[in-house]
C-alpha cells in the first residue's frame, strides 16, 4: 500500500513512520514537501505520491499557540486537513485524522465514547473537531482520538519530565488533569491494523487506564529510578497557561473492541517501554 503521512517529523509522525514503513511503501510529507495551509502545494506533493492512505498527524497541538491565535490554529488545524481532504477526494483516497480528546467538554467523570457529544472549551479543540467534520465528508476515512502523546523521536511530557529531575530540577506538572496517555508506538501499530482492515470510522485510541498528568510524571520517574518528590503537583489553574487544560478528558475504546480490536496495552506497560528505550538517567 502507498501511504503518505503528513507530520512525519513530528512525535506522533515518528511512530508512526517507523510502524507503517516496516510493511508499507510509506513516503513522508513533513512541512518542506508541503505547507499543508498551501492548497496548491498539498495537491503537488500529493499527486506525486499516489497514495492510497494519508495518514494526516500534521498540526499544531499546543493549546496555548491555538488560544493565543486563532487564526493560526485554525489556518493548519483545520484548513490545512480541508486542504489534505479535497485532494485525497481527487485522488480517490482515504484519510486517516490524528484527532485529539480536546473535542470534548472536560466535565464528565467517567470516559468518554466516541459517542458522546463534543463541546470543546479551547480554540485547540474547535479546531480539532472542525479537521474531524472535514475528514468526515470522505467516503472512506478514519478518525483517531488520541490523548497526551509520548514516544520517541521529539521531546514530549515523559521524556522532557524526566530530563529536568536528572538534571536536578523540579518538575512541575497538574494534579488535576486526568486523562489517557497514548505511546505513540502502540497507536501507530493500532492504526495501521485498523486501516489493514478498511474498517473506517471514529476510534477512540490510546493506552488502557486513565491518569492524571502528576500519576503519569511520578510513575516514570520510578521506573527511570529517579527521585519521584521532584514531581510537584498544582492545580491547574496555578500553571499560569493561557488555555484551561480539561479537568477530565478519559477515553473508552468503544469502537476500537466493537470493531474486533483489541486495545493497545495499560499505559504503566507502555511507559515502562518507553523509559527504558531512554536509557540510564543516573
Ligand atoms: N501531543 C499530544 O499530546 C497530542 C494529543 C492529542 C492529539 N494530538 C494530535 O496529534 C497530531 C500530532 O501531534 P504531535 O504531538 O506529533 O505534534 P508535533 O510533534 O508538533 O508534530 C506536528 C507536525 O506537524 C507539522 N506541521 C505543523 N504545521 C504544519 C504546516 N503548516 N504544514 C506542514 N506540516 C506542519 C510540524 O512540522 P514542523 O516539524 O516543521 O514544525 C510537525 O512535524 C496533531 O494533529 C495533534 O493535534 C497530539
Amino acid at each position: 500500500m502507498r501511504v503518505a503521512i503528513s507530520g512525519a517529523a513530528g512525535l506522533f509522525g515518528h511512530g508512526l513512520l517507523q510502524v507503517f514503513s516496516r510493511q508499507h511503501e510509506v513516503f513522508a510529507l513533513t512541512r518542506s514537501e508541503a505547507d499543508i495551509t498551501k492548497a496548491e502545494a498539498v495537491r503537488t506533493a500529493l499527486r506525486r505520491i499516489a497514495p492510497e492512505v494519508v495518514v494526516h498527524s500534521a498540526g499544531i497541538p499546543d493549546l496555548d499557540i491555538c488560544e493565543a491565535d486563532p487564526a493560526k490554529g485554525f489556518l493548519v488545524n483545520y484548513h490545512g486537513t480541508r486542504n489534505i481532504v479535497e485532494v485525497a477526494r481527487e485522488l480517490g483516497a482515504a484519510v486517516a485524522y490524528v484527532s485529539s480528546d480536546a473535542v470534548f467538554d472536560g466535565k464528565s467523570q467517567t470516559p468518554y465514547t466516541e459517542t458522546d457529544p463534543t463541546l470543546p472549551p479551547t480554540v485547540y479543540g474547535r479546531t480539532k473537531l472542525r479537521g474531524e467534520q472535514a475528514v468526515k465528508t470522505l467516503p472512506a476515512h478514519w478518525i483517531f482520538r488520541v490523548s497526551v502523546l509520548f514516544g520517541p523521536g521529539k521531546a514530549n511530557f515523559v521524556g522532557k519530565g524526566l530530563r529536568k529531575i536528572a538534571a536536578g530540577e523540579s518538575y512541575v506538572v497538574a494534579v488535576d488533569q486526568v486523562g489517557s496517555a497514548t505511546y505513540t508506538v502502540d497507536a501507530a501499530a493500532k492504526i495501521l491494523e485498523v486501516v489493514e482492515a478498511r474498517r473506517y470510522g471514529l476510534y477512540h485510541l490510546s493506552n488502557q487506564g486513565v491518569c492524571s498528568r502528576y500519576d503519569l510524571a511520578v510513575k516514570a520517574a520510578q521506573l527511570a529510578g529517579l527521585d519521584a518528590d521532584k514531581v510537584i503537583g498544582k492545580p491547574d489553574a496555578q500553571m499560569g497557561r493561557r488555555a484551561p487544560r480539561l479537568k477530565y478528558a478519559g477515553m473508552a475504546m468503544v469502537a476500537l473492541k466493537q470493531a474486533g480490536f483489541s486495545p493497545p496495552r495499560p499505559w504503566q506497560e507502555a511507559l515502562a517501554e518507553y523509559v527504558e528505550s531512554l536509557g540510564p538517567f543516573r
